[in-house]
């Protein structure tokens, strides 16, 4: 049946009709937070890079927790900036490290707030690798001993949930087992499972100091080129026991959260990265485009992509955002 009986335009009348009609919605149980913390007393920095984005010393988060919490957020997603680097990262699974010591006072805080930590060695090792450098090499064998090391530290310190962002191969079996064989059954393993190497980590690098100090990463992050590779990664994290799986960046990558949509059950997630998030910023701040309606088309299409759960410095406006619509209408 074609016009004039079908006119695809009735179904977009007005708003009311246009909303029954609706197939995808933003929610803010979707959403994640990610938060910087660093030492220090009282501090919280804004990051040049990433406007609206800060670093927070622990005493300073309690405000930007209850927050985060009184929005409605359901988790939020902790990167640390040690006090000390060195060749092993060492200060990524000490037990009074800085993401040790934030997810303890978070959990004091605000219990049913869901805590996620980032599991990686870059921003704690001095050549800025995600692992043990050998010569010129980024080893992958030592390396996940000192990833499974950093998560359990974390899972010690009360982290829900924790989301190792390194590339290494075998890290996802790695921390299930020593989770496990310390009694940490019930701590979630969301996996950076699709995670390429690519160019829109900048901002996030300036803010978490983490630029590798020689080379780059694309030995162990996936080439932006690759598709099919990405299901054979998120195949290999489900067998290994990921509980979440995740593509990063995200708006470059709809295809790949498609893909991963319609080869896992379990939930995906899609990380909205830095410089997705500083582009906007940047664009909006100069009047170029309505940050709001461009947001929420953003992660709108994430999530029509097939994701379940969005990573996003966005996270707090959105809430808010959500929270005014739903007054409206
Ligand atoms: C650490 C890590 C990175 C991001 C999350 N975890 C940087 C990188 O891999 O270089 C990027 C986050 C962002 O850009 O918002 N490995």
């Amino acid at each position: 049946m074609t016009f004039p009986i079908t006119r695809q335009r009735r179904l977009r009348t007005n708003e009311a009709i246009r909303r029954m009609v609706r197939e995808t919605e933003l929610s803010i149980n979707d959403l994640i937070y990610p938060i910087f913390v660093r030492n220090g007393l009282d501090v919280k920095l804004e990051i040049p890079s990433m406007p609206g984005a800060y670093h927070f010393s622990i005493d300073a988060l309690a405000k930007e927790v209850d927050e985060v919490r009184r929005l409605g957020i359901p988790a939020v997603l902790l990167f640390g900036l040690p006090a000390n680097k060195d060749e092993y990262g060492s200060e990524a699974y000490a037990a009074e490290g800085i993401v040790q010591r934030a997810v303890r006072a978070i959990k004091t805080e605000a219990p049913n707030l869901i805590v996620i930590t980032d599991v990686c060695l870059c921003e704690y090792t001095s050549h800025g690798h995600c692992g043990v450098v050998e010569g010129n090499k980024v080893v992958n064998d030592k390396s996940v001993e000192l990833i499974a090391r950093t998560a359990l530290s974390h899972a010690e310190a009360g982290a829900d949930i924790v989301a190792p962002s390194d590339m290494m191969d075998g890290r996802v079996a790695a921390i299930r087992e020593t989770l496990d064989e310390s009694g940490f059954v019930d701590t979630a393993i969301m996996a950076y499972s699709a995670k390429y190497a690519s160019a829109f980590y900048g901002p996030f690098r300036d803010a978490a100091d983490s630029a590798p100090q020689f080379g780059d990463r694309k030995s162990y992050q996936m080439d932006p080129a690759n598709r099919r590779e990405a299901i054979r990664e998120i195949a290999l994290d489900l067998e290994e026991g990921a509980d979440i799986v995740m593509v990063k960046p995200a708006l470059s990558y709809l295809d790949i959260i498609s893909d991963a949509r319609s080869i896992s059950d379990i939930p995906i997630a899609a990380y909205n990265v830095s410089g997705e998030y500083s582009m906007v910023k940047a664009a909006a701040a100069n009047g170029w485009i309505d940050e709001q309606r461009v947001v929420m088309e953003i992660l709108t299409s994430i999530k029509r992509a097939g994701a379940d759960i969005i990573l996003t410095y966005h996270a707090k406006d959105v809430a808010n955002w959500l929270g005014e619509l739903k007054i409206s209408s």
